[in-house]
């Protein structure tokens, strides 16, 4: 693993998309501050101030696992719940991949993109923010959404460049298991710390609000909503609303 650590930049995502050409698997690119960072579905992604989290990781596996690389972002908030519960709070996850404490404040948000060079896959960037480090004020001016972050909930300062190191040292220990078993390596941690199913649901799918009740994950990691006429949509987007 080899960590590119930067002052500022617009995002670490864009920056591992302009250089992906040159950057090798399993390289972290670490900013201190974005000015542009982004999110799912073309939202933003604030900067609350440079002692937060911004990484993307640059994967580059075998073709023989392109068909578990969509469940990779969920592999990262599993590893991301494990580092989250040894400093003492309760993180749940918000299928597809929202950390969320007690399922109801987001802490931490991941956006994956994969490159597509002369129609192959040449790489793919799992982007994620922490939030770590800020104060109540800031975190409640984040729009469309109740935000928390790590030293609100534990009621002191975080660390960054630990939690960093026991991030990435959890992420890479299991990553070789987690390619070759895939999303059921993960299945049941994943579903241990749900907090969406068995509910009724809004799921924002492209241009549509899917409806239905949340009944279960498929071994892939889809999640499986029964709509009023008892039959199953099965979802591999979307945003839980
Ligand atoms: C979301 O919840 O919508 C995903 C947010 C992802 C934010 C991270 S911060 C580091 C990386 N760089 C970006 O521009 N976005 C991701």
């Amino acid at each position: 693993m080899k960590v590119i650590r930067l002052e500022e930049i617009d995002s670490t995502n864009t920056y591992a998309k302009t250089h992906m050409e040159n950057l090798e698997d399993k390289t972290v690119i670490h900013a201190l501050r974005q000015t542009k960072g982004r999110g799912r579905f073309n939202r933003t992604w604030i900067d609350l101030g440079s002692d937060n989290l911004f990484i993307s990781i640059v994967l580059k596996p075998d073709k023989k696992y392109s068909n578990i690389l969509p469940n990779i972002t969920q592999y990262a908030c599993v590893v991301l719940c494990r580092i989250l519960e040894k400093y003492g709070v309760n993180p749940k996850i918000k299928w597809p991949n929202d950390v969320m404490i007690d399922g109801t404040r987001k802490i931490s948000g991941i956006l994956s993109e994969t490159v597509i060079q002369s129609g192959e896959i040449e790489g793919i960037i799992i982007g994620i923010g922490v939030n770590l480090n800020s104060n109540i004020e800031n975190v409640k001016a984040i729009p469309d959404r109740i935000a928390t972050s790590l030293n609100i909930e534990i009621g002191k300062s975080v660390d960054m460049d630990s939690f960093l190191q026991e991030f990435l040292t959890e992420f890479f220990d299991s990553y070789d298991k987690f390619l070759n078993l895939g999303f059921n390596y993960i299945k049941k941690e994943y579903l241990s710390k749900n907090c969406f199913l068995r509910k009724d649901l809004k799921v924002q799918v492209l241009n549509e609000v899917k409806c239905g009740y949340a009944r279960d994950i498929t071994n892939e990691g889809e999640l499986i909503l029964e709509q009023s006429n008892k039959e199953d949509l099965v979802l591999t987007i979307g945003d839980i609303l």
